[in-house]
């Protein structure tokens, strides 16, 4: 079944009057695209079972995926799960912005669940948005949003993206223009004696440090923790060759830096981190086409939002592989085939 050739859904410009149908629309249990500082999300009323799982079904995702629970700010976000020091301490710090809190759900909470897999935690994150902040106050919901894009695909960072993967499978897509930053929020665990770091993301990890100590990799191996550890994750369909320090024929080239005047693309000519990771899915997007046959990107440095864009490209390079955790998070689809398209988050 292929989305992206299905009826496409109104972009609209942003304005009170399509916030206002936007936020109508998600109320009424429909799927709304909608711009966040990170990436587009895909939005539904977190405590309407059916529209949750329209969410799993329009981005063929597998059912036990947990989803981010968009919230105003920490105050909503108080309603559906219990905030100790730290979480307190780091909400302070970064919201609204770019992170998202796993904490112990509040029972009745009121968020199906579905959209936390029914596990017993909860991911909120108070994206810094102004559209996103006016959509969840005129809905006056908690929405649940996972990136916009179908299963396996790289984030969207426009408004056309979602309308390429998404199709007629969102009732509208409400336009920012292309998000500010560009790779999905940091995933921070807090259930643990000591925090878990589950996805690298717009905040770098050691920001966070500096306020609760240190943190945990995120475990390996055993039942997974972050549906969004799979390993192959936010891929392009052709190869993605990381850390290539040339071009080779037939391949398109992803520079970073001023090193590379030859390259197809570059993600900061610069050299900075920021601009590159906001450019990061749009050009591997805009790579992902003939006569390329694999996508080979510069190296990028390990370090602040280095780590997130090494992250997502080591997981886009990575071969699919039917791992015992991903099969975990595979209820409906059975176990995965050697070939099947990779779980995404
Ligand atoms: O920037 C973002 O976070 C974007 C925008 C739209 O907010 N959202 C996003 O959502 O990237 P999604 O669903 O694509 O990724 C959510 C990640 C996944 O890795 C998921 O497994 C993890 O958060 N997650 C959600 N709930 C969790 C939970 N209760 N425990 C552990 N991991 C959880
Ligand atoms: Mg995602």
């Amino acid at each position: 079944m292929s989305a992206g050739a299905a009826a496409k859904p109104p972009i609209l410009a942003v304005s009170p009057d399509s916030i206002r149908a936007a936020a109508d629309a998600i109320r009424q249990g429909d799927l709304v695209a909608f711009p966040t500082e990170t990436v587009y999300g895909l939005g539904a009323d977190a405590g309407n079972d059916r529209a949750v799982a329209a969410v799993f079904a329009a981005k063929d995702r597998p059912r036990f995926n947990p989803l981010i629970v968009h919230v105003a700010d920490r105050e909503a976000a108080a309603a559906l799960v219990r905030f100790d020091d730290r979480a307190r301490a780091l909400a302070d710090a970064f919201w609204p912005g770019p992170l998202t809190l796993v904490l112990p759900r509040r029972p009745r909470g009121g968020v199906s669940l579905l959209a936390g897999a029914g596990l017993d935690t909860l991911a909120v994150r108070a994206p810094d948005h102004d559209v996103a902040q006016a959509l969840l106050r005129a809905c006056g919901r908690p929405i649940a949003a996972p990136s916009a894009n179908r299963s396996g695909a790289v984030s969207p960072t426009t408004a056309a993206h979602v309308a390429d993967d998404l199709g007629g499978r969102v009732a509208m897509i409400l336009d920012g223009g292309p998000c500010r930053i560009g790779v999905e929020s940091t995933v921070v665990d807090l259930t643990e004696a000591m925090p878990v770091l589950l996805r690298p993301g717009g905040i770098p990890g050691e920001r966070l440090a500096a306020l609760v100590g240190p943190l945990q990799a995120a475990p390996t191996g055993g039942p997974a923790r972050s549906p969004g550890l799979l390993h192959r994750h936010y891929a392009p369909f052709r190869p993605v060759h990381p850390n290539a320090r040339q071009s080779e024929f037939g391949d398109a080239f992803l520079g970073f830096g001023p090193g590379w005047p030859n390259a197809t693309l570059n993600l900061s000519p610069a050299g900075n981190l920021e601009e590159a990771a906001a450019n990061l899915f749009a050009m591997l997007r805009a790579l992902d086409r003939d006569p390329f046959r694999a996508i080979r990107v510069a190296p990028i440095p390990d370090h602040g939002l280095g780590r997130a864009i090494n992250d997502r490209l080591t997981r886009a390079a990575a071969a699919p592989s039917p791992e015992p955790d991903e099969d975990t998070w595979n209820d409906d689809r059975g176990p995965a085939a050697p070939c099947a398209l990779p779980d995404d988050t």
